[in-house]
Order: C-alpha cells, then structure tokens, then sequence
C-alpha cells in the first residue's frame, strides 16, 4: 500500500489525511505553518477518542490511524508517495508554486492531485512539467463524513491516472463521480438554483425565509431549508462560489448572485459562525415563524426543483458528468433526498419544462431559459432513466 501525501493541513487536508490513515496508509501531512499541524493533530486525537467512546472503531485502530500520519514542513517527504493531494489556499499562483516543489521531489509515477473546488484542474496542470500526471480529487467537507468524491480529469490527464485516482479514492469507500474540468463541477455547479433561486424568491416577497425553509424541508424532503444551509456554509462561503461560478461562465445571469447575500457577507452576517445570519443564533434570540400555507409551500419548491432540474439537465446536455453521476453527486455530495435526473422522470419532463417555460415568459430573464435537453426529451417523451 502506497504512503498518501497531503499539502495543508486546514479543514479539508486534515479531513483527508483521516481518511487516507483509516484506511491504512502512511500518511505524510504537510503544511508551511506549524500552529495549522498541531491543531490538526490535536484535533484527530479529538476525533478518534469520540469514535472510540461511540464504540465505532477500538483503542488499538484510533492509535493505529494516529500513527499512521506523520506532519511536517519538508517536501522530501513526499519522494517516496504514491499520491500527493493538495489542499491549501485557493489561490491558484500557490498552489502552481507547490505543484513545481512537489515535482522536485515525488517519483515520476506519484499521482498529483487538487482539492481545489474552484480553479481549473487544467491551469494548475499546465505549470507542471508532466501534466498527465495531474487530477482533481474534489472532497466534501466533513471529508471524513461525507461519502461523494468528484475525479475531475484535466485535458491533459491521462487514462491511467485517471482511472489509479479513482481506485484509491474508491478503496476509501467513497462514492466516486468523473465530473469534467468545468466551473463548480457537479456539484456546486447544479446546486446554485437551491439557494439563488430561493433568495430570488424571498426578494420578490413570496414568502419569508422561515417559510422558505419550510417548505423545502416538509413539502420537498430536503435535510436543511436554503437559508439554513447557507448560514451553516456561511454567507461568506455561498456567496464567494457563487461568484465565482458566475464569473467563471462569462457572467451566465443563471448563475448570477444576488445583492441580498452580498449585503448579508458586508455586514458581517455570516451565519452560525458569527451567530447571525439570515437567523439569528444569539442566546434567547427569537426568528420568525414559517407561515404554513401549503398551497404556497408546494409553489416555492416546484420553482426551485425545476431550475435544480434544469441545471442537471444542462449539466448532462453539455456532457459534464453521466446521468448515473449527476444524480449520484447531489445525493451523496449535498444529501439531496432523491436525484435530480430522477425526480424530473417522476413529475414529469413535460411538466418541468412547462413550468420554466412558464416563468422564462413571466420574467423575460434569460435565468429561467429551459435546457434544450428537457425540450428534447419532452418533444420524444424520453425520460432520463428508462
Ligand atoms: P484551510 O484554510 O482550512 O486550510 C488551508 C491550509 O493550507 C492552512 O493550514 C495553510 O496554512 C495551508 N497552506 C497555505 N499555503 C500553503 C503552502 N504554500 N504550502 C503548504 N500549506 C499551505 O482551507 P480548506 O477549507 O481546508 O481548503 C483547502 C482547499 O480545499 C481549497 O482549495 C478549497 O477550495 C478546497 N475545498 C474546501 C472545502 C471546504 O468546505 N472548506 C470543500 C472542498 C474543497
């Protein structure tokens, strides 16, 4: 089994380098700053020690995977890694610098990957000297708790080590996606509706945020209402990639943010972890009750699941990912209660494109613009899945 190497160790490194020791292998975590090493150890002796007192993994295997992982600040480390997974800062001149160090070092077989969830798998590869050997390996955060990892395969990755990535990440027991080099993925590029369009929604003055929520969460089946959801994010976050998104796509209004988060991230409201949001978390704080009105309910969700839909239908459209992993993705990567693809065979295609088609006549907005899949598909009365 080859030792796994792990550039930064914030959130998602840390994460990562968890994963890799669970599964037996040596672990070697690096990072520039040595206060970022010991809250990571610290932190997975944290971790370790509830999984033990849970009874879910023995003494013996928390000490094991403890072991397994060794920190430190020197690239020679990384010589004898049969991959190394970066996850530092996204910005993309550091993480090319690190890319070039790495490469002064791992054997010519060592696969190079980036945890990267916004910049292109493409550009980072194009700054090393063997680009074939580059690959996204996209986790979610808690890495260590959330099952879905997207391959993100650059034009320049080769079949091999495409397919070597997947079947390590795939030994971890994660559910794997192949997602092609474009802005946000899967992922963060289907699920912008969820909360752009739930915003647009609560702007128009349709329903309060509570009400909102509810709806998504009662009528609709969703785990968190998109407010909710943002505030655990954080309205720093959320924003920050959906602005990324948008400007990734040559300002695509689809993907377009909205004043009422960017205001929310000025003002400091950045959700749980600043204890206000779109909620306010303070001790004894009240937030408004959701007005239950199903009727309204039942609207609010069928406008947001058909632009979810729409955006898997384009996603499928212009071949970022196979049906099979769009749905797969949204499932396991964001909890969504049923695949996209899935829940649009169940309503209906005809009724989903109808609806978007409705709203696209209602606002004149290039936003609500139907997928020329669903039309397709409606036109020969295909479904997603047969
Ligand atoms: P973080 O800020 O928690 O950790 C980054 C770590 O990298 C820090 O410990 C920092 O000291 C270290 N670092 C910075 N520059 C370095 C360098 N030149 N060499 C070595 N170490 C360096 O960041 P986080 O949240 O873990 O994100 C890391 C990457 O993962 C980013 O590319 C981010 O876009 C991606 N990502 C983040 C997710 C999240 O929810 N936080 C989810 C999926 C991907």
């Amino acid at each position: 089994m080859k030792k796994i190497g792990i550039v930064g160790a914030g959130t998602m490194g840390s994460g990562i380098a968890q994963v890799a020791a669970q599964h037996g292998h040596e672990v070697y975590l690096f990072d520039t700053k040595e206060a970022a090493l010991e809250k990571a150890k610290a932190s997975l002796a944290k971790i370790m020690a509830r999984l033990v007192e849970k009874g879910k993994i023995s003494e013996e295997q928390s000490k094991a995977t403890q072991s397994r992982i060794k920190r430190g600040s020197d690239y020679v480390q990384f010589n004898n890694c049969g991959l190394v997974i970066e996850a530092i800062v996204e910005n993309l001149e550091v993480k090319k610098s690190v890319f070039n160090s790495l490469e002064n070092v791992v054997s010519n077989d060592c696969v190079l990957a980036s945890n990267t969830s916004s910049l292109s798998i493409a550009s980072i590869a194009g700054s090393c000297s063997h680009p074939e050997r580059v690959v996204g390996i996209h986790f979610f955060n808690p890495a260590p708790l959330m099952p879905l990892v997207e391959i993100v395969p650059a034009v320049q990755t080769s079949d091999s080590v495409l397919k070597n990535a997947q079947t390590i990440i795939d030994s971890w027991k994660k559910v794997t996606v192949i997602a092609k080099d474009t802005p946000g993925f899967i992922v963060n590029r289907v699920a912008r509706p969820f909360y752009g369009e739930a915003i647009r929604i609560y702007e128009e003055g349709i329903a309060d945020m509570a009400t909102i929520d509810w709806a998504m969460k009662e009528i609709g089946g969703f785990r968190m209402g998109p407010f909710e959801l943002m505030d655990y994010i954080g309205n720093d976050i959320n924003y920050t990639v959906t602005e990324t998104v948008w400007k990734a796509f040559y300002y695509d209004p689809r993907y377009k943010p909205s004043f009422t988060q960017k205001r929310m991230m000025e003002a400091g409201y950045l959700g749980r972890k600043t204890g206000r949001g779109y909620y306010n978390y303070s001790e004894g704080a009240t937030n408004p009750e959701p007005d239950k009105n199903e009727v309204v309910g039942e609207a609010i969700v069928w406008r947001i699941l058909i632009m979810l839909i729409n955006e898997a239908a384009d996603a499928l459209h212009l071949n970022i990912a196979s049906a099979k992993d769009i749905d797969l993705a949204m499932t396991k990567g964001v909890n969504y209660p049923k695949g996209l693809l899935a829940w649009a065979d169940e309503k209906g295609i005809q009724n989903v494109l109808d609806g978007l088609d409705k709203l696209y006549v209602a606002y004149h907005e290039e936003r609500y613009r139907a997928s020329v899949l669903l039309r397709q598909k409606a036109a020969y009365s295909k479904r997603f899945f047969e």
